[in-house]
């Protein structure tokens, strides 16, 4: 199976490509912070081709693109699950652009191009990790909560015209909103409400 992880330096994206990573299985793993990459290039060699690259610059993405396609006949799973999130009750206007150009700009890149091959190949399938946060708004972290509920809406869209363009084909695209529950969050998380909130979710807890 030949697997596409965008932003498996880390955190979620990271498991994945471990999980992912074994048998016949070629994974492509996508990421700014090069030394992980390296380290996990080294750790499984036959399975992991990996993609250095800051996916808000879209010629760089476009490139890594390109050649995922020149590598592979086909695409059989692509996980999109680089994302960015800080506290801004601030309104810190660059905090709230970062995010917006990962969580929107470079995230609309990424998922609508994968889409158009998984379309073309007529086969495969999309998996957008969103979050609870865009069920939403938040006053502590309002762009990450916003661009969350963009992600939540495209791909539920995307879902629906596939339904309807798709029935005779095998595409399939997954909204996965992660929960966290029995997880710590990572330190940038920690004090979003959303993903703390524990009783809110799991009343036994
Ligand atoms: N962990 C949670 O509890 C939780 C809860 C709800 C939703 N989520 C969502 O799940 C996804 C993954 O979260 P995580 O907790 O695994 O976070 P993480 O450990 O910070 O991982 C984020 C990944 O995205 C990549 N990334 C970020 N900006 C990028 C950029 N400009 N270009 C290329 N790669 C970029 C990072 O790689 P580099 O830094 O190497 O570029 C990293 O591999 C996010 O979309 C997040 O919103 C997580």
């Amino acid at each position: 199976m030949n697997v596409v992880i965008v932003g498996a330096t880390s955190g979620i994206g990271r498991e994945l490509w471990k999980a992912y990573a074994t048998g016949n299985n070629k994974i492509f793993v996508w990421g700014r912070r090069l030394p992980l990459l390296e380290q996990m290039k080294q750790e499984r060699k036959e399975h992991t081709h990996i993609f250095p690259v800051d996916i808000t610059k879209t010629e760089d993405a476009s490139l890594c693109i390109q050649k995922i396609r020149q590598e592979c006949n086909s695409i059989d799973l692509v996980i999109m699950c680089a994302g960015i999130g800080n506290l801004n009750d601030s309104l810190d206007y660059d905090v709230e652009l970062a995010t917006i150009n990962t969580n929107v700009v470079a995230w609309t890149y990424i998922v609508d191009s994968f889409y158009k091959i998984l379309e073309d190949q007529s086969e495969g399938h999309l998996v957008t990790i969103t979050s609870v946060g865009g069920l939403t708004s938040s006053p502590l972290a309002p762009a990450y909560a916003a661009t969350k509920a963009y992600q939540i809406y495209l791909t539920s869209r995307d879902y629906d015209v596939l339904k309807i363009l798709f029935l005779a084909g095998n595409i399939v695209v997954r909204l996965i909103l992660r929960q966290v529950l029995g997880s710590p969050p990572p330190k940038s998380y920690r004090k979003m409400p959303w993903l703390t909130m524990r009783r809110k979710y799991s009343p036994s807890r």
